[in-house]
């Protein structure tokens, strides 16, 4: 039997490319440059499978080609929102995801920026490298202590809880959190998290806010002006994300009136391109959307894209099955 026709839209770890060419025939974008909508479209015409990334809208004018071929798009990647999901079921169109392998790093990354954020490390570093460091002094680029602070989070899914687990057993952090769907009393007890009943709640109590909801149309400027005038004072923002739950123009504002202390930002709006804003602020750390970025992860991705491949033409239910 011919193998199935996949093509990947990114380049993947080596030895993920090389799992996937051992079952499928694979067609690799070598350059590494994100398709057009066009290319896309024409990737659903040619091909059994698609894998594409969060690099890769795939909306309802991507998902109307014909004639249709693809059967399945395996997505690398735990977020979806780039994919337009219902017009996918409509058209009979399989999609997964690669949840699980990616949250202990990308909790990783949120600790990370939280720490940098609040000990002004990408300031230390930019004054290291310029070579204007005059020494130690009792006044030099103070900080915020982390432990002991309120974690509030914004969405409690399983980054979230990562994230939790580290903040609460390594740094003493008390967590709060809002989610319409909290886990069990046991759960949160284990993580030293309580629930609040709204996202108001959470801004008004907790000193860093780390947002780990949903990238969806519902979601968009979840945090505006006026949810972020609603942060206590010297309070942080944390988005590992996606980068348009944030009104992106509204969080520069709060950054540059001290209405927040500083952000830590691994996800934007648009991105890659970036608001201008952001470049001019000291208090604001930028990271190119690293949270799945470790070697053991990104190859974990693609195993589990291979894994949900593999079942799918197998006749079985991938394991990841979204719609
Ligand atoms: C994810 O897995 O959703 C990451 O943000 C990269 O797509």
């Amino acid at each position: 039997m011919n193998k199935p026709k996949v093509i990947v839209t990114r380049r993947w770890p080596a030895a993920a490319e090389a799992r996937l060419q051992e079952s499928f025939d694979v067609t690799l974008n070598e350059a590494d440059v994100p398709m057009s909508a066009e290319q896309l479209k024409d990737a659903l015409r040619q091909y059994d499978a698609v894998l594409p990334t969060v690099t890769d809208p795939i909306g309802a004018d991507v998902l109307g080609a014909e004639p249709l071929r693809c059967k399945i798009l395996g997505n690398f990647g735990v977020g979806f929102n780039h994919i337009d999901l219902e017009t996918a079921k409509a058209r009979g169109i399989t999609v997964t995801n690669t949840p699980d392998v990616l949250t202990d790093c990308t909790a990783d990354i949120a600790m990370t920026l939280m720490l940098m954020v609040a000990r002004r490390a990408g300031e230390g570093e930019r004054e290291v490298r310029a070579g204007r460091w005059t020494g130690w002094r009792p006044t030099h680029l103070i900080g915020a202590k982390i432990t002991g602070k309120t974690l509030g989070l914004i969405g409690f899914g399983r980054i979230a809880r990562a994230m939790a687990k580290k903040a609460h057993h390594g740094f003493d952090m008390p967590v709060i959190f809002y989610d319409p769907y909290p886990p069990s009393d046991e759960v949160c007890r284990s993580l030293g998290a309580s629930r609040r009943d709204s996202i108001e709640a959470v801004l008004r109590e907790a000193d860093f806010v780390a947002l780990h909801c949903p990238g969806s149309k519902e979601n968009r400027h979840l945090i505006n002006a006026e949810r972020l005038a609603q942060m206590k004072p010297g309070a942080f923002l944390i988005n590992s994300a996606r980068g348009d739950v944030v009104d992106n123009e509204a969080l520069i504002q709060a950054l540059k009136n001290g209405t927040l202390a500083g952000a830590g930002l691994d996800v934007f709006e648009g991105e890659p391109k970036l608001n201008p804003g952001f470049l001019e602020l000291e208090n604001a750390v930028l990271f190119p959307h690293l949270g799945s970025a470790t070697a053991e992860t990104r190859l974990a991705m693609g195993l589990r894209v291979v894994d949900n491949l593999t079942a799918f033409f197998a006749g079985e239910t991938p394991r990841d099955k979204l719609v």
